[in-house]
């Protein structure tokens, strides 16, 4: 059976990435859900991250998705990899579940001339480690300096990534960040939400200083994929469509979803605890 490929975000950060990914990848099916009910997860424990992010995963699952795309760095540090080793031998062998923070620590090195990388994430991001600990792989002995900005992610979803607040606390935390790392000239956007601060903080970067986000990135590392797996992309139907669920409101989610997202948006509800329903056929999807 051939199915839309996954792809999940506590909120509307991951719409910065669909949408990167719809770009390379027109010709795919693909569901969003947004777990907005319980957004932000940035500073909630290892423990709750991992819970939630799975019951988004096997809600997935349920609908016959068998590649789920983590567009969330918080769930991708937190939850990934005891969904992939642990869950997912049990409950679906066959399927596959990917993560942003893998395809960004894979390439970023290549962007510095200093071997000074400077990351801006979530709280549980920064905690978690996963980007020193994975860039090492790739780029041993690349400095890597990390801030955490818990006030981004509210200022995003709250509408308020354009007002003075969202300067103030941007100037803040790349203050800090320079502070501990003056020769920085990459900066990785390492949340999801933060392209649309972008334009504010390319204001107050060091002249020189190259911005990364992740969009791009992602789309390119799982056309790579796919092309790879034919296994997993022969399950991948492709009709060009895309439907969008959120565990809030969908008023909301249509208002906020089409700035991220950069088109209009009717998502539904999606009520994570309701009974089982088997999926609809496949190229079904309303
Ligand atoms: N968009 C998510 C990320 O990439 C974080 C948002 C949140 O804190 O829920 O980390």
């Amino acid at each position: 059976m051939q199915r839309p490929i996954g792809v999940f975000d506590s909120g509307y950060g991951g719409l910065t990435v669909l949408k990167e990914i719809v770009n390379k990848l027109p010709q795919y099916d693909y569901i969003y859900l947004g777990d907005n009910a319980r957004a932000p997860y940035g500073n909630r424990s290892f423990e709750t991250v991992y819970q939630y992010t799975l019951q988004c995963v096997e809600w997935f699952f349920r609908q016959g998705c068998s590649l789920v795309i983590l567009a969330c760095n918080t769930a991708s540090a937190k939850a990934l990899r005891t969904i992939q080793q642990k869950d997912l031998p049990k409950i679906a062998p066959g399927n596959r579940v990917l993560g942003v923070i893998r395809p960004t620590t894979e390439i970023i090195g290549q962007f510095s001339e200093t071997g000074c990388v400077g990351i801006l994430a979530t709280t549980g991001t920064v905690a978690s480690n996963s980007y020193p600990v994975e860039i090492e792989k790739f780029f041993p002995g690349l400095r890597v300096y990390q801030e955490a900005c818990p006030m981004w992610v509210p200022l995003v979803e709250n509408n308020e990534y354009q007002s003075h607040g969202a300067d103030y606390f941007i100037k803040k935390n790349l203050h800090s960040l320079f502070e501990k790392g003056e020769k920085i000239d990459v900066v990785l956007l390492a949340c999801t939400h933060y392209p649309l601060l972008k334009e504010k903080i390319g204001e107050y970067l060091p002249v020189g200083v190259k911005l990364l986000t992740q969009g791009e990135i992602v789309a390119a590392s799982l056309a790579d994929y796919l092309h790879r797996h034919p296994e997993i992309e022969n399950r991948c139907s492709k009709n060009g469509e895309r439907v969008f669920h959120t565990t809030d409101s969908t008023e909301d989610f249509d208002n906020h979803a089409t700035v991220f997202f950069g088109e209009a948006i009717q998502s539904q509800h999606v009520d994570l605890e309701a009974p089982h329903k088997p999926p609809p056929p496949a190229g079904g999807e309303a």
